[in-house]
């Protein structure tokens, strides 16, 4: 029997739905949402995700603007554009697109973006909010599209094995403390590059996040009959029968399907929900700074 597809599509639509008559509010107040995106070199994936994000902006009525720096670009440069962002009342949100050129380091730029328009909640003043269990920050759009994914999907998380695959800084480690936070109350173990007998591990989850990298490494053998699988990743994987010369392929074998009760697809799972929590954070910001 195939598990069922949790639709990241349609969750992310009905979430797009409920935001749209904030947006109205806001204009209606005098306050255009705005995102600001800047994208530095050529990376072309990155501007396949930028333009997603546009898209979504123009369905809900948020004003986007795009700022593409040269890759060579000094990165004072880089710098001074944030905080001329940061200092422009009429953007609310303020995103730099990654990765950055070799040698730019992200976290120094993120930590410059002020928290309030820090849209992607990668800010440590947003990551420390989510340690402390305080909920007035922005959250890191990908872990916490995942928790949507969960609550549309009506899985039931209290007192349940969480595994999560992946510990970096934006997807695995605020999803394990978003999976082990009070009201969510899973039990949450985080798998790594230096975990021994991963599968053995994953393989006692109720609800597994895959957020690796590694096309495909999750196979049937990780999974205990009946779990929950989330695929964080995306992955091109090189496919000459393609037009594009590449597919898109998820963390999570294909063959998983036969054994979890319920698996989000790639694409169409965690990639429209974490945009979709990126709207979600621009009219917050919008309406927290318009207070
Ligand atoms: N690159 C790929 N995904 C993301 C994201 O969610 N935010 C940013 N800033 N860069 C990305």
């Amino acid at each position: 029997m195939g598990a069922h597809i949790i639709d990241g599509k349609a969750c992310a639509t009905s979430i797009e739905a409920s935001l749209k008559p904030r947006v109205e509010q806001l204009i209606t107040d005098g306050c255009n949402p705005h995102l600001a995106v800047i994208i530095v070199g050529d990376d072309p994936a990155s501007h396949v995700y930028v333009r997603a994000k546009e898209r979504a902006c123009d369905r809900l009525g948020i004003k986007s603007t795009k700022v593409l720096l040269p890759g060579d670009i000094d990165f004072q440069q880089v710098v001074d554009q944030v905080i001329l962002m940061n200092k422009d009342p009429t953007i609310h949100g303020i995103l730099v697109q990654s990765p950055l050129p070799i040698g730019m380091d992200e976290v120094v730029i993120t930590d410059l973006i002020s928290p309030l328009k820090d849209v992607d909640g990668f800010h440590a003043s947003n990551l420390g909010k989510l340690v402390q269990g305080d909920s007035s920050g922005l959250l890191p759009c990908t872990p916490a599209g995942v928790m949507e994914m969960l609550g549309w999907a009506d899985v039931s998380l209290s007192g349940k094995r969480a595994v999560v695959i992946g510990r970096s800084r934006i997807v695995g480690m605020p999803q394990a403390l978003l999976l082990s936070q009070k009201g969510a109350d899973a039990t949450v173990t985080i798998v790594h590059s230096r975990t021994q007998n991963p599968e053995e591990i994953c393989k006692e989850a109720d609800i597994l996040i895959a957020a690796v990298g590694v096309p495909e490494m999750v196979t049937s053998s990780w999974i205990k009959p009946g779990a929950v699988v989330i695929d964080v990743g995306v992955n091109r994987v090189e496919d000459n029968s393609k037009e594009k010369g590449y597919r898109l392929a998820g963390d999570v074998h294909d063959e998983v399907s036969e054994i979890a009760s319920a698996i989000s697809p790639v694409p169409g799972g965690v990639g429209p929900m974490t945009i979709a929590m990126l709207m979600s954070n621009t009219v917050r910001a919008a309406e927290l700074q318009n207070q």
